[in-house]
């Protein structure tokens, strides 16, 4: 293979993130937005612009979550979708999330003009493509949706793309944009304001009340009327939310490709799902490719499906270099709307923001305006349609007993797998769990030939961790933790690392 050894985020290597202090002392402040990705960033910005005083901490750096490892297609076209939702909430609450959505890319696309943002945005339609007969039908289907609902679109039969088509969907004058310039600006934009920035900084947990309390650790708190919690999986414990949402992971290739850049943007209706979509940004011109998604923690060889993102680019565009490689995961809720807005049903001060299914950048500015205005005391049309206290017997109960089900499963699996092997074992830049003095353990040796060992147990909920030998993570598979290889949280719900260990 020719990708290279380690993952590397095109966005993060492309552009600049000025740096934050971490929070070392106990601050007060009106209302604490938790989470430097594209959801808290907008959030903290349009609350300061109301006037608010708001603190913005982020665990790790800004911008070093999903929101820095998307493929940052803006558009509310989300796969196909629309035909589902109408027969699952029916047309009022199916055209509800449409507009949300589209009003979200409305209101990016005039910040970026007005405030004359450089971040590549390029106005561009969005299609979904059948390659078999019943992708096709799925299209039909979907364009009587968009009509139902009035979407702009239409149903075409031929793309500029190498690939045989039966026929497509579009959604017009949708966009794509880097999402780090874009970011960047909001949170230069919310200092200016007189919010505060701290990075570094991860809430352990969360004492509603009035105060609440965001504990960082011993002695270090962030203490607010109210909490925002943007952190992509809830820091609040109440709520059941690790039954309610579950993680996958998707993978994206950056290929330098031969000819013309290639114009709008694209997403199979057929498995193997694939993404598509140009970058022009800073004199580089790349083709991002994406797909291979799976639940996070239950794959059992991550590399292979690099693997097949770069056989399907080779073969497709004429790719031959692919200069970055990185994947992400992105939470998903039972019933497949985000859950955004106040906690519990009465006077709560806590919120959240999660569960955008691969789609966060419409829907994560989405839930940004709909939290302003739930915050400054204004109606908004979508709160009732996203609320987190929703819950809708068919199909989320009998959705969340499978998630159960599946995560049982995995418990049981991760045990029974256990594998015989010694710590002398391991090659160069290999991983496995491994039985160490009776303990069960995630071993990991570097190509500098270090041994690295953890405790395989995942401090969340106490699943075992598996090996992603594509990106040298130890990640969980029952609600989608993930550790980097010497047990450092690179992705909630977990907060605290994995314990190390002695050979
Ligand atoms: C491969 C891939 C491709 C995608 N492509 C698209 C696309 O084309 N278009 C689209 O619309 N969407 C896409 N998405 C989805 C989109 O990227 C996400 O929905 C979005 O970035 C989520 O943003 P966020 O701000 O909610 O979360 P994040 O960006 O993950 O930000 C959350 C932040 O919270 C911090 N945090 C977590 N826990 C704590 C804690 N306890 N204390 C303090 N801080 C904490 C984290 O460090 C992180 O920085 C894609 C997702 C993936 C995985
Ligand atoms: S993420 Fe919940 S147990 Fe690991």
């Amino acid at each position: 293979m020719s990708l290279s050894p380690f993952p590397e985020s095109y966005w993060l290597a492309s552009a600049d993130i000025p740096e934050y202090p971490a929070l070392t002392e106990t601050i007060e402040t009106e209302i604490a937005v938790i989470g430097g990705g594209i959801t808290g960033i907008t959030t903290a910005y349009l609350l300061a612009k109301e006037g608010r005083t708001v603190v913005l901490a982020t665990s790790g750096r800004l911008i070093g979550g999903t929101t820095g490892y998307t493929t940052a297609k803006v558009t509310a076209q989300h796969d196909l979708i629309y035909d589902d939702s109408i027969r699952q909430f029916g047309t009022e609450k199916a055209g509800l999330h449409y507009r949300a959505n589209q009003g979200a890319l409305e209101f990016m696309r005039s910040l970026v003009e007005q405030e004359a943002i450089a971040c590549d945005w390029a106005s561009e339609a969005a299609y979904v493509y059948a390659t078999t007969a019943s992708g096709a039908e799925k299209i039909r289907k979907e364009y009587e949706a968009y009509e139902k609902l009035a979407i702009p679109g239409a149903v075409v039969a031929e793309l500029p793309l190498p690939v045989s088509i039966q026929n497509a969907i579009e959604m017009k004058d949708q966009a794509r944009f880097h999402p780090v310039p874009y970011l960047v600006h909001l949170v230069k934009e919310f200092v200016r304001l007189g919010g505060r920035v701290f990075e570094h900084t991860m809430v352990d947990t969360v004492e509603e009340g009035e105060p609440t309390r965001a504990k960082i650790r011993d002695g270090v708190e962030i203490v607010c009327r109210d909490l925002v919690s943007c952190a992509h999986f809830p820091v609040f414990e109440s709520g059941f939310y690790f039954a309610r949402l579950h993680a996958e992971t998707s993978y994206v290739l950056a290929a330098r490709v031969p000819g013309e850049l290639l114009p709008g943007m694209y997403i199979s209706a057929d498995e193997p799902k694939r993404s598509v979509r140009s970058v022009e940004y800073g004199g580089e011109r790349l083709l991002l490719i994406g797909g291979e998604s799976h639940k996070t923690g239950q794959s059992s060889c991550t590399i292979k499906h690099y693997e097949a993102l770069e056989a399907w680019a080779r073969e497709r565009f004429g790719a031959e270099e692919f200069p970055y490689r990185w994947s992400s995961n992105d939470f998903v809720t039972t019933d497949k709307l985000p859950y955004i807005g106040r906690i519990g049903t009465g006077k709560s001060h806590g919120y959240v923001a999660t569960g955008f299914r691969k789609w966060g950048m419409t829907t994560g500015t989405a839930a940004a305006l709909l939290l302003r205005d739930m915050l400054t005391g204004r109606s908004n049309p979508y709160e009732e349609l996203y609320s987190p206290s929703r819950f809708q017997l068919n199909p989320d109960a009998k959705t969340i007993l499978v998630e159960g089900a599946d995560v049982a499963g995995h418990l049981i699996a991760g045990k029974l797998e256990w594998l015989s092997k010694k710590t002398r074992d391991l090659g160069m830049d290999e991983g496995a769990l491994l039985r160490i003095d009776g303990k069960k353990t995630a071993a990991y040796r570097d190509p500098e030939g270090r041994l690295h060992l953890v405790d395989a147990t995942c401090t969340h909920m106490g699943c075992e961790v598996e090996w992603n030998d594509a990106d040298r993570t130890w990640d969980c598979p029952c609600h989608g933790s993930r550790y980097d290889y010497r047990g450092e949280v690179i992705e909630g719900p977990a907060t605290r690392p994995l314990k190390k260990l002695e050979e």
